[in-house]
């Protein structure tokens, strides 16, 4: 079986991260969203995969799948144009998928499920598509699905607003070639996407056999800030470790799980988990954690960091108080500012958001 992986798009609920880097490639746990997608395919045994790109962040994505690659994976990179939908990328991914049966995966999805017996299920059933639901509590948000009382799939919607269920579509599809046919017979919707959701629905209005199944796992929404930060403390949660790689001083303490980097130096640093911190990063008189994780590169004197997410190389010097729930970009500087007590002094891009007291 194939794997399509969605990595295109435009992130715009991501911005100002998303000006200057794929919204797939933001880390989560000190690792991009996009690479959690491609393990748990590999782990169930997929080995070619097709994914699509942008052309804006294609490179971007296209040199991170690079480190990702295994010595028996190939990927195959589709480029779309504009981010015209879901079932769009699924059309002109035609000529990589032929007839083959394919699991489509939406790169900015985050799921502990186990794929390989997805898979299986639905190749010994022999069904045309099947499709993973996820009870959440703001089904207008998503496409929903309305089952009828022996669990069928009686009706799909994208974004509803008035939802007939709290049944959301996880981002995992499966798919015969049958799809092709059911998206060739759909408009674009009222977004001008064309939706992958209607296509499923017209299989089901086909007489197709489309399955559901309900996750029973964690899915995490990685859209917006608090999203993605929310995504951040279950993984560190589920997956991060006590491993010190790096110079941790006699005044430093490391509660819980806490990993810290090759290269990194931690000097009176306490230090409470789940955190990760990278490699070669510097720290110095200052509290992290719990559910924080530190890019590589990083530099923190005198501060307190918590619950947040900072990519590679930010810098934070002297700042009095806690930061706390915050994402920051690659580079960015939070230091103490030499004016008098009561002035600020920022440099921030579009879109960019600051929360002062
Ligand atoms: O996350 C699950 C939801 O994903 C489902 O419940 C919805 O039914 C489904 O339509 C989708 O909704 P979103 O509005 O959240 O999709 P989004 O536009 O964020 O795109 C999902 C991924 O696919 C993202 O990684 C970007 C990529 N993408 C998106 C579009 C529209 C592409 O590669 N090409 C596209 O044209």
């Amino acid at each position: 079986m194939k794997a399509l992986i969605l990595a295109g798009g435009k992130g715009t609920r991501l911005r100002p991260l998303t000006y200057a880097m794929a919204k797939q490639l933001v880390p989560v746990a000190n690792k991009p969203i996009l690479y959690y997608a491609m393990d748990s395919l590999y782990q169930a045994g997929i080995r070619d995969f097709g994914v699509i790109i942008s052309p804006e962040t294609g490179k971007d994505v296209e040199e991170s799948l690079q480190v990702w690659l295994k010595p028996d994976t190939r990927i195959t990179y589709i480029l779309q144009i504009e981010p015209a939908g879901l079932a769009h990328a699924v059309k002109i991914a035609r000529h990589y998928l032929g007839d083959d049966d394919f699991i489509m995966y939406l790169g900015d999805n985050l799921i502990n499920a186990d794929l390989g017996s997805h898979i299986a299920d639905f190749k010994k059933a022999g069904y045309h598509a099947s499709i993973l639901l996820k009870q959440v509590s703001n089904p207008s948000s998503f496409g929903v699905a309305e089952l009828d009382a022996c669990g069928q799939v009686r009706q799909l919607v994208e974004k509803p607003k008035v939802p007939k269920s709290d049944l959301a579509l996880v981002g995992v599809y499966l798919f015969t070639h049958h799809i092709f046919e059911a998206i060739a017979n759909i408009q674009p919707s009222w977004r001008g996407e064309l939706e992958i959701t209607d296509a499923i629905q017209r299989m089901i209005e086909d007489g197709r056999m489309v399955h559901s199944r309900v996750h029973e796992g964690w899915w995490l929404d990685t859209g917006k800030k608090d999203d993605l930060l929310a995504a951040n403390t279950v993984v560190l949660g589920e997956y991060a470790q006590a491993r010190i790689q790096g110079e941790v001083d006699a005044a430093s303490s490391l509660r819980g799980a806490v990993q810290v980097g090759a290269g990194s130096v931690l000097k009176n640093v306490q230090v409470s988990g789940p955190a990760m911190i990278g490699e070669n990063c510097y720290l110095e008189n200052t509290q992290i954690g719990p559910y924080t994780s530190l890019g590589n590169g990083c530099r923190l004197i005198d501060c307190r960091v918590e619950n947040s997410v900072l990519l590679e190389e930010c810098v934070i010097e002297s700042v009095p108080g806690k930061i706390e729930q915050s994402l920051l970009g690659k580079g960015c500087r939070i230091i103490k500012s030499p004016l008098s007590q009561q002035s600020h002094k920022y440099l921030l891009a579009d879109h960019s958001e600051i929360e002062v007291l």
